[in-house]
C-alpha cells in the first residue's frame, strides 16, 4: 500500500516532502501521529507509525479539483481510497461547482473504492494570513446531494456544531462533516 498525496499550491507541496524527508525546520507532525496511535489503542510505537507513513508516501502532486482531470492524466491504476479535507468547499465559488469538483476528484478512485471527506458547514470565509479566503456555505443536505450527483453511496455522515470556545474569528464556520462515501461498480 502507498500513499499519494496532492495540494494546489507548490509551497504546500515543498513543506510536505520536507517532513518526508526529515528535513530540520519542517512543521511537526509528531503530536498528531502520537494522538492517532493514543486513539487506535493498539500500543503501536508513534516513531513506527511516523517511519511507515514517511515510507509509504512516495509522490506529491499537484492538483486542481476543476479540471475533470484532476492530476492532468488519469491515475493509474486509480485508487482504493481517497480523503479531501476541508479542500472543496474552500476552492468552490458555489454548490454546482462543488459538485464538479467531487465528480473530478471521484476520477481519481477506482469503482467501489472508499472516500472520506471531511469539511466546513456553513462556512463563507476564513483568514489565511492576510488574505480572506471565500467558502461556499454547504449545508449536510448539501454534501449528502453533492455526494449522490457524483456517484457515492453514502456509508456514513457525522456532522459536528463548532463549540464556542473553538470560534475564534479566523473563520465563520458552524461545524464540520466527516464523510465515508462509496463510489459506485461500474457496469
Ligand atoms: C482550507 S485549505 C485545507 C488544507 C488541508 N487539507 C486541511 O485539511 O487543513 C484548502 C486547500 O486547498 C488547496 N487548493 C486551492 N485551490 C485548489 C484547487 N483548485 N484544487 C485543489 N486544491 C486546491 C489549497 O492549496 C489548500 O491546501
Amino acid at each position: 500500500m502507498w500513499i499519494v498525496a496532492t495540494d494546489f499550491l507548490a509551497v504546500n507541496r515543498e513543506e510536505l516532502g520536507r517532513w518526508v524527508r526529515g528535513e530540520p525546520g519542517a512543521f511537526d507532525w509528531s503530536p498528531f501521529i502520537q494522538h492517532v496511535c493514543k486513539i487506535e489503542g493498539r500500543g503501536e510505537p508513534w516513531q513506527d507509525k511516523q517511519r511507515r507513513l514517511r515510507q509509504r508516501l512516495r509522490r506529491i502532486l499537484p492538483i486542481d479539483v476543476h479540471l475533470p482531470d484532476p492530476l492532468g492524466a488519469p491515475l493509474h491504476p486509480r485508487a482504493d481510497a481517497l480523503l479531501s479535507s476541508f479542500c472543496l468547499e474552500a476552492v468552490s465559488p458555489d454548490r454546482a461547482s462543488f459538485v464538479r469538483a467531487l465528480s473530478h476528484i471521484s476520477n481519481l478512485l477506482r469503482p467501489g473504492g472508499h472516500a472520506v471527506l471531511l469539511g466546513a458547514l456553513g462556512e463563507s470565509f476564513y483568514l489565511a494570513g492576510p488574505a480572506r479566503l471565500p467558502v461556499v456555505p454547504l449545508q449536510e443536505s448539501d454534501v449528502r446531494d453533492a455526494l449522490a450527483a457524483a456517484g457515492f453511496s453514502l456509508r456514513e455522515l457525522r456532522s459536528y456544531a463548532m463549540p464556542p470556545a473553538l470560534r475564534t474569528g479566523v473563520d465563520d464556520v458552524d461545524g464540520v462533516f466527516f464523510a465515508h462515501a462509496q463510489k459506485a461498480l461500474e457496469g
